[in-house]
């Protein structure tokens, strides 16, 4: 049975000191490579689908904000851990009158007991994460038995081709891209995390270089 956690360690929780790269550039950079229009319209797939009790995991600028049906959300709550982009996210969620408990924190120690949502909302998120194990660890931990993550994630593609440069290009992109990794499994990971997958699908993005463009998204039951 997992811990609760709302111990020390997710209390702790501070964000790191950043400079300003990480204070300036980061937030512009995930606010325009988020929201070009095939982008939105994944998101306008998959977010609606959140129902109940809604966290959203790395909810950053707040971009997935409009895509969420109120008649279906209960309550919402977010975490992450970059100061800037949780002001932008507050403010998305008072521009659409979304009453929203959105924290710092991050994925690896949420500061919420066991069970406490029905659906745990990811998206472009677990590339970015330090220990993406831990954080489909603690997604499981939060949700509710029968709960759903809803998941939109670029990573690892299937051809060796594109995995060569993603290998070459992920040391330099990683440090000027808050740490966005490209070589990171996704429906995989949910999968060998003990979720079962409900439904997906994948491919590569339209008008983007492929290293960058491969997308996997889904809903991944706790079983
Ligand atoms: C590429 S952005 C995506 C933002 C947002 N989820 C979206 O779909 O537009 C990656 C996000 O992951 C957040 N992040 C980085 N490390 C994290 C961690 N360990 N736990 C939770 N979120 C994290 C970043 O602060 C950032 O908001």
């Amino acid at each position: 049975m997992a811990s609760t956690k709302t111990d020390a360690s997710a209390d702790a929780w501070q964000p790191k000191p950043a400079g300003w790269w990480e204070r300036h550039m980061v937030p512009r950079l995930i606010g325009c490579a988020c929201s070009q229009g095939q982008i939105m319209k994944r998101r306008s797939h998959v977010v609606p689908r959140a129902s109940g009790d809604v966290l959203e995991l790395g909810c950053g600028g707040g971009i997935n904000m409009e895509f969420y049906d109120p008649s279906r959300v209960k309550s919402f709550s977010g975490i992450d851990p970059s100061p800037a982009l949780l002001e932008r996210s507050r403010e998305a969620a008072q521009a659409i009158g979304m009453e929203a408990d959105i924290r710092g924190g991050i994925g690896e120690a949420m500061p919420f007991d066991d069970a406490s949502f029905d659906t745990l909302v990811c998206t472009f998120t677990l590339c970015s994460v330090d220990e993406q194990q831990a954080v489909l660890g603690e997604i499981r931990r939060v949700l509710r038995p029968g709960g759903k993550a809803l998941f939109l994630e670029h990573g690892s593609a299937p051809d060796a081709g594109v995995r060569k440069w993603q290998r070459r290009i992920e040391p330099v992109w990683k440090r000027i891209g808050g740490n966005c990794h490209l070589t990171r499994p996704i429906a995989k990971a949910y999968d060998d995390a003990g979720f079962k997958l409900a439904s997906g699908g994948s491919g590569y993005m339209p008008k983007t270089p492929r290293p960058f463009g491969w997308t996997e998204w889904g809903e991944a039951r706790v079983a």
